[in-house]
């Protein structure tokens, strides 16, 4: 049974538009994987990667998440829909800017005004959050994606002051953008995905152990940062930063398993009566959290953390692992339950099948490949190509989906 259709249409446009950067993010993401088997001239792979980067983080994650957060806040408040769009507008000259530009005065403006209107955002949702939703279980997880959003922004304001000095220091550069990374990914989007998917539970009344709930955000809180150790151990071998890692990304595992009981029989009784695809959306999504905790967890092993920042495809599986996986299918399938996209039509089941089909190829391959570079394995026969072809299923969802599932008139029932 699904939830009321929300009932504010502008939110189902705002829907669109954020699917739209998700697909214009995954095209870029294609490409990318393009260029790994043929150049294509006048493209730079390092530009492309910037602006797919910041675009799906910023255009995507960023503005769903929004959406979600003003439907809690009040959407009456006029001032979101300016918010909405002009953040809109900073996205476009995002993933244009960097594209052909890379990091220039331009792209990096750009960047800094979504950062700002991101700040007046948290500004006006912290307060109306906390009116609308006083005593629910949701509203620490949600605070803490906004106050998340602001703490990984610091980095990127230390990256101005690091260019600024001649010569700039390049450690200090990768630890203010790692900052961020950690920041985005482990902060705002997961709080954020966490928050909203307790508050939905919450409205439906399904049953939730509130005080196991508190425990896990005491818990992931406090992982928040040690965990950014595993960044600094890449510049600093340090074993006190060993131990710093090894204690946050154990505090997150026990969150994490904490937060599963508690909403485990609120989830199960939400999924009994769904069909296959929903249920693997939330599975998969779920289920990409639980794992992104337990791949975090094997580096307290010193051995184990090494490996992780030496071979890239572990890097890349980790990101779309929290980024696609727990992030973008568990809001895909929230989207649905809400009423604000429509996976009943053809074209629209497929777009997610596509993506959740894509989505676990990748990362197979990736692990997979991952795992043979470090045992010296050289390399799966034809890799570069079997990954391309995989990936396309993903900009092949994302437009299906965003043209097909985010329609702003929905079918009745
Ligand atoms: C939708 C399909 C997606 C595809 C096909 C895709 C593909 C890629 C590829 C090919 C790379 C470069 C890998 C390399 O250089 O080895 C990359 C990097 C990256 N992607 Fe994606 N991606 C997708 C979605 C996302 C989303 C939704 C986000 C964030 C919300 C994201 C964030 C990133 C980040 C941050 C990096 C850079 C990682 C680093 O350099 O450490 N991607 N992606």
């Amino acid at each position: 049974m699904l939830a009321p259709p929300d009932s504010w249409p502008p939110a189902r446009r705002w829907v669109q538009l954020a699917l739209v950067n998700l697909a214009v993010a995954a095209l870029l993401g294609a490409l990318m994987r393009y260029i790994f088997l043929w150049e294509v001239p006048g493209v730079e792979y390092r530009n492309i990667m910037h602006s797919h980067s910041h675009g799906a983080m910023l255009g995507w994650v960023y503005l769903v998440l929004f959406a979600g957060y003003v439907l809690l806040a009040g959407p009456e408040r006029r001032a979101y829909t300016y918010l909405f769009w002009a953040t809109q507008l900073t996205v476009v000259a995002i993933f244009g800017l960097f594209a052909v530009q890379g990091y220039s005065v331009a792209s990096i403006s750009a960047t800094s005004l979504h950062v700002l209107l991101s700040y007046v955002s948290v500004g006006l949702l912290w307060p109306d959050l906390r009116r609308k939703l006083d005593g629910s279980a949701a509203l620490p997880y949600l605070l803490a994606g906004l106050g998340s959003i602001v703490l990984s922004t610091l980095g990127l304001w230390a990256l101005g002051a690091i260019m600024s000095a001649k010569p700039p220091n390049m450690t200090l550069f990768y630890l203010a953008i790692q900052f961020f990374l950690h920041g985005q990914l482990n902060g705002w989007f997961m709080f954020g995905t966490l928050g909203l998917v307790v508050a939905y539970l919450e409205k439906r009344q399904l049953p939730l152990n509130v005080a196991r709930l508190r425990q896990a955000f005491v818990l992931l809180l406090c992982s928040l940062l040690p965990t950014y150790g595993l960044a600094v151990a890449w510049a600093e071998r340090h074993p006190a930063i060993y131990a710093v890692t090894a204690l946050g990304v154990l505090l997150q595992l026990l969150g994490v398993v904490q937060w599963l009981r508690a909403v485990w029989p609120a989830l199960r009784q939400l999924m009994a009566p769904l069909a296959p695809l929903l249920r693997g959306l939330w599975a998969f999504g779920i289920g990409s959290l639980a794992f992104k905790a337990v791949v975090h967890a094997a580096v307290a092993v010193p051995y184990v953390a090494i490996m992780s920042f030496t071979v890239r495809n572990f890097v890349i599986g980790f990101v779309h692992l929290v980024t696609l996986g727990a992030t973008t299918l568990t809001v895909l399938a929230l989207l649905h339950a809400q009423g604000l996209i429509s996976l009943r039509g053809r074209a629209a089941r497929l777009g997610a099948w596509l993506l959740l089909a894509g989505f676990v190829l990748t990362e197979l391959l990736l692990f997979l490949q991952g795992l043979m570079l470090w045992l010296d394995w050289s390399f799966i026969p034809a890799y570069h190509s079997i990954l391309f072809l995989a990936t396309l299923l993903l900009p092949a969802g994302a437009l299906l989906l965003a043209f097909r599932a985010a329609r702003t008139k929905l079918p009745a029932g």
